[in-house]
């Protein structure tokens, strides 16, 4: 049995290696961007950035739907804006576009003013902080995973962020502090926790720009509430959009962009849209319902 328990084991180790050697092989193969030059993070206290959308259409390839259908909105210079809509109406793709991970088919995206493809990618990049609707955490220690995007970021600027994202109360129970180990994609820590662990390690970069796809699942009281006080915090300094999935994070927000089915249909606060918006009150009423409790 044994001889052949070994051949087994061998022939799977194989079939592993060579599918990663694939899939190495296929990211190899992509279309890269032009290399990014350095380009300096933005210093600290830079002015929070102003961004407009003007009648955006946009579809990921020339045989796929169009999934943006003229999308329009503007977004002042500092203050939440949040962004929902049923699954599918176009939010993580309005994110996409800000980062220029794509580019629109037509219409105008303008950060301070300025049309993106005027932008140096690098420049553009800089200015914004990304986190996503799963957020990943790697395999490493916390401190390893904040200095991921400015490993050149100082005690006082890590001190600070862990405050604002409210992790400094876990890291000071935790044994090792920092150099903590956080288990494969950060399987020692909770939802929340690895959410707020990728908002702080956006907040390193010192983005003018912050932009948050909420995670859809749930989060505990203390989680919910910790996220949300990090969220207006950061609000305070930083133009933040956020594409929200809980009724917490809409309430505070300075506006809320109602979008369904790749077009803007409301803008508006929540006290404003519960009554002049059919599908906003009935996201509000159902969708969200379980966090308003
Ligand atoms: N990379 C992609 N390639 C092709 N189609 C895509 C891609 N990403 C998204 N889509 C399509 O674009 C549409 C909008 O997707 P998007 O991710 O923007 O929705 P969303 O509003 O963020 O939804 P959710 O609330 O579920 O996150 C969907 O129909 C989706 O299938
Ligand atoms: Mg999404």
């Amino acid at each position: 049995m044994s001889p052949i328990q070994q051949v087994v084991g061998a022939i799977t180790q194989y079939q592993t290696g060579a599918a990663a050697l694939t899939r190495m092989q296929e990211a190899l193969c992509l279309p890269a961007e032009p290399s990014a030059r350095f380009t300096p993070l933005p210093s600290p206290g830079a002015q929070p950035a102003a961004l407009a959308f003007d009648d955006v259409r946009f579809r990921y390839a020339d045989d796929l739907p169009y999934v943006h259908h003229g999308v329009t909105f503007a977004v002042p210079a500092q203050g939440m804006t949040a962004f929902v809509g049923p699954s599918g109406a176009g939010k993580t793709t309005v994110f996409s576009l800000i980062e220029r991970f794509y580019d629109p088919d037509s219409g105008v995206i303008t950060l301070d003013g300025r049309d993106l493809a005027d932008w140096e990618l690098p420049q553009l990049r800089a200015s914004i902080g990304y986190v996503e609707q799963d957020a990943p955490v790697l395999s490493g220690s916390l401190r390893d995973n904040l200095l991921l995007g400015n490993p050149e970021a100082d005690d006082d600027a890590l001190a600070r962020v862990l405050k604002t994202t409210r992790l400094d109360g876990l890291i000071a129970r935790l044994p090792a502090g920092l150099d903590t180990l956080v288990g494969h994609r950060g399987t020692k820590l909770s939802g929340g926790e690895r959410q707020r662990v990728a908002i702080a390690r956006a907040l390193l970069r010192r983005p003018r720009l912050l932009l948050l796809d909420e995670a859809t699942s749930q989060l505990d009281a203390v989680n919910e509430a910790a996220l949300r006080d990090t969220v207006s915090d950061v609000a305070r300094t930083t133009t933040v959009l956020v594409v929200a999935h809980r009724l917490s994070t809409v309430t505070m927000a300075d506006r809320i962009v109602v979008m369904d089915a790749g077009r803007v249909r409301a803008v508006g606060t929540h006290r404003e849209l519960v009554t002049s918006d059919p599908l906003y009150a009935e996201l509000a009423a159902t969708q969200f319902l379980a966090a308003a409790d």
